[in-house]
């Protein structure tokens, strides 16, 4: 498949249009009949409490499309890591919901499928040094907004912060986070060990994604 790698310095977000599934309305409304667990990071959406979606018959062929998708993307920034789903939900916006910006824990890598056009999400690093002016340090906040179509599929380092603009109205997504096969999940989430791997794996592509090294 074809995706459009765009850096968003110092890290990149991946997207790929993979189509929109079929009748997945029905399907999706099945999860939210039951009461769900409110997401810690907004007031008012939530996610389903099942979190092992991908798993689930009806909805494999999608986490496998992320999962194929996710691993062909960290290929093309620079990992040589095959990662595993360790858990998937999908996210219920009413209109005017919003979620704060947030990373995610115990995560390499996250994706988001859209099933509908959405309202946008906004990645945002945290202030760090970028500017010198006179000599003295200051520090800006610098952020990427995208716009979701149906059947786009969007992912990005988890330690990426992210947040999402007002929802115009009731939208899904489904949501799933990734781990390396060959590092121990068991191991406690460290953002400074990813972050350092990370920005490793930066100096070895260009402005546009693509390797400059191709062995190591
Ligand atoms: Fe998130």
């Amino acid at each position: 498949m074809k995706i459009e790698n765009i850096p968003i310095l110092p890290a990149y977000f991946g997207v790929t249009n993979v189509g929109v599934m079929k009748n997945w309305k029905p399907k999706v409304d099945e999860f939210f009949y039951a009461p769900n667990l409110n997401n810690q990071y907004s007031p008012t959406t939530t996610i389903t409490e099942e979190k092992a979606i991908h798993k689930m018959p009806s909805w494999k062929p999608l986490g496998d499309i992320g999962l194929k998708a996710a691993n062909q993307w960290i290929n093309m920034i620079g990992y040589e890591h095959e990662l595993f789903i360790t858990s998937s939900w999908i996210n219920k916006y009413t209109p005017g919901d919003v979620v704060y910006k947030h990373i995610h824990y115990d995560s390499f890598l996250s994706g988001v499928y859209y099933f509908e056009d959405c309202s946008s999400i906004v990645f945002a690093e945290s202030p760090h040094k970028s500017l010198f002016v006179s000599g003295i340090e200051k520090t800006q906040e610098q952020t990427f907004t995208y716009t979701p179509k149906a059947g786009d599929l969007v992912l990005f380092l988890s330690y990426t912060h992210h947040l999402t603009l007002p929802s115009d109205q009731l939208r899904y997504s489904f949501a799933f986070d990734c781990y390396p096969k060959n590092m121990n999940f068991t191991e406690k989430y460290n953002e400074y060990k990813f972050k350092l791997d990370h920005v490793k794996a930066n100096l070895q592509v260009d402005a546009k994604g693509n390797r400059l090294i191709s062995d190591v």
